[in-house]
C-alpha cells in the first residue's frame, strides 16, 4: 500500500505554518504502525510555488520550507529502517519559469538553451489546465512559449537531446541518494505532436488531457533504462492523465515503460455499483493481457477527497474495504483513513490557482488547538470537526475508520489472494458488486452495497464465508448469513 504525502500539508516542524521533511520524519512510526509499504512525496524541490512545488526551479534541491539536502537523506534512512520505501515526485513535463535553464532561453533567440522549451511565431488553440492559452508571449524576444499548465511552468522540449540528459541525471541524482522510484508528473505530457496541430474546435478538454504522442512511450523507456541500471526495485510511477484505461495501458505495454500508472477512472466514478464494476472490468480487460497491474486511489491532492464526494463517512468506509481488496496497487492519500472532509477555504485564503486547496488541509495530529503543529492557524484552514477527527482520537478508538484501514492493510498484507490474486466478479443483486480473489489455496470474497436499502446475496447463506473486515466493524468473525446494511461493505474469508 502507497502513502502519498502532501508534504506542505503532513507536520510542520519550524513553525512557518508549513509541512517540512521532518515532520514527515517524525511521524514514520505511525505510518509504520497504520502498515504503509511506501510513500510518495509530494514535490519538496526549490520552487516559487505558482503551483506549489510543481513548478520546479532546481531538480536537486530541497526548498527552504521543507528543510534540506540532509534532513531528506535522514528521513530516507529511517523510512528504510522501518522497511518503508521512498518515491519522490519528479516534474519533466516542464520546469518553473524561474529555472535557470527557461531564464538563459527566454535571454536571447539564440542562447543555447533556447531549443530546450517550445517556441514559435504563432501560437495554437490549445487551453491551459488551469484556464487560459497554452501560450504566453515573450516581448523581449518576440515569440510565444508553450505551458500546458501555468505560464510559470514552460514546457520543456523532450525531443531535444540535451533536454533527456539534463533531465536524466537528475533521475540518476536521486537514485544515488537511494531514492526507491518516482512518481512522474504529466507522463502523457512528454512529447507533443511535433506539427503542435490545432485541438478540434469545441474540446472541452485542456490540452494536457488529450496530449497523447506515440514518441513519449521511447522517451519512457529511457527513463526506465536509468531505473534498471540501479539496484534493487527501483519504481516509476506514472500520472499518465488520459481519462482512458486503454490509453493508459499503451504506457505500461511490454514490461519497458512504467511500472504502474494511475486509473483515474476510479478515481472519478459515482458511488454506484455499475460503475464500478464496468471500472474493474475495463482494467481487467486492457491490462491482464499484456501483463499489466492496475493502479487505484480515490483521492489525491488534485481532487475532492472521496469522503466529500460520496458525502458520508458509511460510504467513504465501504470504499476504503473496496480500495483495499481490489485487484491492484492501492495508493492512500495523508488523511483518508482519518475520514476527512474537504477544508472549507474562505475567499480570502484562496492560493491554488487550480482551486484544490480543500483537499490540501493540514492533518490533524491531535485535538489541541494546533492539532500537533507548532501553529494554530497554518497555511490553509483545517479540515472539519478536528476536535475529534485527529490521529489521536482515531487512534484510541478501536471502532474508528482509522482502525478499519489498518484492519484492512493488514489483512490484505496477510493474503496472497488480496496481494497478488485473479479477480473474478460475482453475480449480484443490482446496487452490489461482488468480487473473489484467489491466489493458489487462499481465497477472499468482497461485497459492497452501494444502496441505501438493504440488500441480500443469494445462495450466501450458507455459513461457507466468514466476515474477516466490515466497514462497520460489525459482525467481524461471524459466519456470513448474505445480508447487507446500506451502503455497507465486508471482506470475506472462506469459513
Ligand atoms: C499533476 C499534479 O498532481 C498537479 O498538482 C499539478 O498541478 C500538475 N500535475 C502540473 O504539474
Amino acid at each position: 500500500m502507497f502513502y502519498l504525502i502532501y508534504t506542505r500539508s503532513f507536520l510542520d516542524t519550524d513553525g512557518d505554518g508549513v509541512g517540512d521533511l521532518e515532520g514527515i520524519r517524525r511521524r514514520l512510526d505511525y505510518l509504520a504502525w497504520l502498515g504503509v509499504d511506501a510513500l510518495w512525496l509530494c514535490p519538496f524541490y526549490p520552487s516559487p510555488m505558482a503551483d506549489f512545488g510543481y513548478d520546479v526551479s532546481d531538480y536537486t534541491g530541497v526548498d527552504p520550507t521543507y528543510g534540506t539536502l540532509a534532513a531528506f537523506d535522514r528521513l530516507l534512512a529511517d523510512a528504510h529502517q522501518r522497511g518503508i520505501r521512498v518515491l519522490i515526485d519528479w516534474v519533466p513535463n516542464h520546469t518553473s519559469d524561474q529555472h535557470p535553464w527557461f531564464v538563459e532561453a527566454r535571454s536571447s533567440r539564440d542562447n543555447p538553451k533556447r531549443d530546450w522549451y517550445v517556441w514559435r511565431d504563432q501560437p495554437n488553440n490549445w487551453k491551459a489546465a488551469f484556464g487560459g492559452d497554452t501560450w504566453t508571449f515573450d516581448d523581449a524576444t518576440g515569440q510565444w512559449y508553450l505551458h500546458l499548465f501555468l505560464p510559470g511552468q514552460p514546457d520543456l522540449d523532450w525531443r531535444n537531446p540535451q533536454v533527456s540528459e539534463a533531465m536524466l541525471d537528475t533521475l540518476r541524482f536521486w537514485l544515488d541518494r537511494g531514492v526507491d522510484g518516482f512518481r512522474i508528473d504529466v507522463v502523457q505530457g512528454l512529447t507533443k505532436d511535433p506539427d503542435l496541430p490545432d485541438d478540434p474546435p469545441g474540446l472541452v478538454l485542456p490540452h494536457c488531457a488529450v496530449n497523447d504522442c506515440t514518441d513519449t512511450h521511447d522517451v519512457l523507456r529511457g527513463i526506465r533504462r536509468v531505473a534498471d541500471s540501479y539496484e534493487g526495485e527501483r519504481a516509476l510511477v506514472g500520472e499518465v492523465y488520459l481519462l482512458s484505461t486503454r490509453r493508459v495501458a499503451r504506457y505500461l505495454a511490454q514490461g519497458d515503460q512504467l511500472h504502474l500508472a494511475f486509473d483515474f477512472t476510479l478515481l472519478y466514478a459515482p458511488w454506484d455499483a455499475a460503475a464500478w464494476r464496468h471500472r474493474l472490468r475495463r482494467a481487467a480487460e486492457e491490462l491482464d493481457p499484456i501483463g499489466a497491474w492496475p493502479t487505484w486511489n480515490l483521492s489525491n491532492l488534485d481532487n475532492p477527497r472521496h469522503r466529500t464526494r460520496y458525502g458520508t463517512e458509511a460510504r467513504a468506509r465501504a470504499a476504503a474495504v473496496l480500495l483495499l481488496t481490489v485487484r491492484g496497487t492501492p495508493f492512500v492519500y495523508y488523511g483518508e483513513e482519518l475520514g476527512l472532509e474537504d477544508a472549507t477555504v474562505p475567499a480570502d485564503r484562496v492560493l491554488d490557482p487550480g482551486g484544490r486547496d480543500a483537499c490540501r488541509a493540514p492533518f490533524p495530529w491531535d485535538g489541541g488547538p494546533g492539532h500537533g503543529w507548532p501553529v494554530d492557524d497554518p497555511w490553509l484552514p483545517w479540515p472539519p470537526d478536528t476536535g475529534t477527527r485527529n490521529a489521536a482520537a482515531l487512534t484510541a478508538d478501536g471502532s474508528s475508520i482509522l482502525h478499519l484501514y489498518r484492519r484492512l492493510i493488514e489483512a490484505r498484507r496477510a493474503s496472497p489472494a488480496l496481494r497478488d490474486g485473479g479477480q473474478r466478479i460475482l453475480e449480484s443483486p443490482d446496487g452490489v458488486l461482488a468480487f473473489e480473489r484467489g491466489e493458489g489455496d487462499d481465497r477472499r470474497r468482497v461485497v459492497a452495497n452501494f444502496t441505501s436499502d438493504p440488500a441480500r446475496m443469494e445462495g450466501d447463506d450458507g455459513g461457507s464465508w466468514v466476515v474477516e473486515v466490515a466497514a462497520d466493524g460489525a459482525a467481524e468473525g461471524r459466519p456470513f448469513d448474505g445480508c447487507l446494511g446500506p451502503d455497507a461493505a465486508i471482506l470475506l474469508r472462506p469459513a
